[in-house]
């Protein structure tokens, strides 16, 4: 018999349970449920809702029933419609009729929003920790890398010269905004929905602030109605998880490229490889892929969360149960992702001779050309048409700026001297970007040393 068949006459289809159950996916929530669970059992008793025996009764047997799902002794009825059906089911059999009392003042609707929030504030916080983790290695490697140089790109096109460190510390900051917009989503979603009931409140006298002190929310939600209809903290976790994974997504499409044989730059360690079943030769960056095709999977599950919120009236809908499995999946596939990149960029070899032959092939150095004869008077837009002659020069000599000779340099800039060829220098290149947040040395250790201080200030 059903929790709620009072008014029913007949019974529903079996199809119809089977339809409307969703404790394959939500038994995921049973600790939440069930700490909320015995915290509202005591606030009831702290307002004479429940007897002492009752209480006594109702937490022996929730904690029973908790001990049971983590040993594996108790499993759930297929049958059961959601996770609180089941506690409560499991509750009444176990204890009789004080189980009966402790749905008082209280509703599926307010308990889902409140096991939901405080499941996702316990993820969003290990998936932070997650984060560091990524960035605690990037740091690592960037460290080792000051002296490597590489190509940087624009259009896929060499572009400049820059530093291994400093590339890599760009993910870095990319990653440090996506921690911080971790904990902004924490920070919001950090309220307590208990005690909102089915959308008007409750005809009790609950102590909502108990609760609130005793699950540890940040603030009790200020209207009932909100606290049962909205899931914008779904939508806005799903949104910082793609964010994320567009991150990590962007990595993944470099090491990919880098790791082939065109680039030969990066060397992903077998480690994180995998075989081809028809070629031998084969070893393939399988882990960078799944991390980009994930990233798709992702973004599906916001936009199916946002398309599923939009037209719904308050308070609560039975949509709304689909909910969970979009926020679950996004959250393991962006948790992987995160570990699976980890231990590809802590294990990654770098090949430092290719990336530096990269950076001398491809006129890299031609900007650096142009600030020089515009630092020494010649307008900027000229520069750039001399140095772009010189180039197309170099192209069809087949040679790079700092072989061209002297004299042809002279016909183009009145008064070349030697000094030419010092900054045509690919390290020169590198060190003569001065502004903050630049490639050379000093600025990357700089970055590097911030780097080391956030990750001990947020540990
Ligand atoms: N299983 C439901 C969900 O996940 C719980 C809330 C049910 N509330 C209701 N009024 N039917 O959304």
């Amino acid at each position: 018999m059903k929790l709620w068949s009072g008014r029913f006459k007949e019974n529903t289809s079996e199809l119809m349970d089977r339809f409307n159950s969703s404790i394959g996916v939500d038994a995921r929530l049973y600790r939440e449920d069930i700490e909320g669970s015995l915290i509202h059992s005591e606030m009831l008793k702290n307002i004479g809702l429940l007897t002492n025996t009752e209480f006594q009764e109702i937490q022996e047997g929730l904690k029973a029933i908790l001990l049971g799902i983590e040993n594996g002794s108790l499993t759930f009825d297929p049958e059961d419609e959601d996770i609180h059906m089941a506690v409560e089911r499991l509750l009444s059999e176990r204890i009789g009729a004080a189980g009966k009392k402790l749905h008082t003042a209280r509703s599926r609707n307010d308990q889902v929003a409140f096991d939901l929030r405080w499941y996702l504030k316990k993820e969003i916080s290990k998936t932070k920790e997650l984060v560091h983790d990524l960035m605690g290695v990037l740091y690592e490697r960037a460290l080792e890398e000051t002296g490597t140089l590489m190509p940087g790109y624009t259009h896929l096109q060499r572009a400049q010269p820059i530093r291994l460190a400093f590339y890599l510390m760009a993910y870095f900051e990319m990653f440090k905004r996506d921690f911080k917009r971790l904990d902004n989503a924490y920070g919001l979603m950090d309220e307590l929905p208990l005690g909102a009931g089915a959308l008007a409140g409750t005809s009790y006298e609950t102590d909502r602030e108990f609760i609130r002190n005793r699950t540890g929310f940040e603030r009790v939600m200020a209207n009932a109605m909100d606290a049962v209809s909205d899931r914008d903290y779904l939508i806005e976790s799903a949104s910082v998880l793609s964010i994320g994974m567009m991150h990590l997504s962007r990595l993944s499409e470099e090491i990919i490229n880098y790791s082939s044989k065109e680039f030969a730059f990066f060397e992903v360690s077998e480690a994180f490889s995998t075989g081809s079943s028809i070629m031998p030769q084969k070893k393939n960056p399988d882990a960078a892929e799944l991390i980009r095709g994930k990233t798709a999977s992702v973004y599906g599950r916001l936009v199916s969360l946002m398309v599923m919120m939009k037209g719904l009236p308050l308070a609560y809908n039975k949509d709304m149960q689909e909910d969970k499995k979009q926020i679950f999946e996004a959250l393991a596939d962006y948790q992987i992702s995160l570990s699976v990149m980890t231990g590809m960029m802590a294990s990654m070899g770098f090949n430092r001779e290719n990336m530096l032959r990269a950076t001398s092939e491809g006129y890299l150095n031609a900007t650096d050309l142009a600030d020089h004869l515009a630092k020494k008077g010649m307008p900027f837009r000229e520069a750039h048409d001399v140095v772009g002659r010189l180039v197309a020069h170099g192209i069809k000599e087949g040679c790079a700026l700092e072989e061209i000779d002297l004299s042809v340099f002279r016909e183009l800039i009145p008064g070349a001297d030697e000094e030419v060829y010092e900054v045509l220098k690919i390290e020169n290149c590198v060190e003569s970007k001065r502004s903050r947040g630049s490639t050379n040395l000093e600025s990357v250790l700089d970055m590097l040393n911030r780097a080391q201080e956030w990750l001990e200030a947020v540990k």
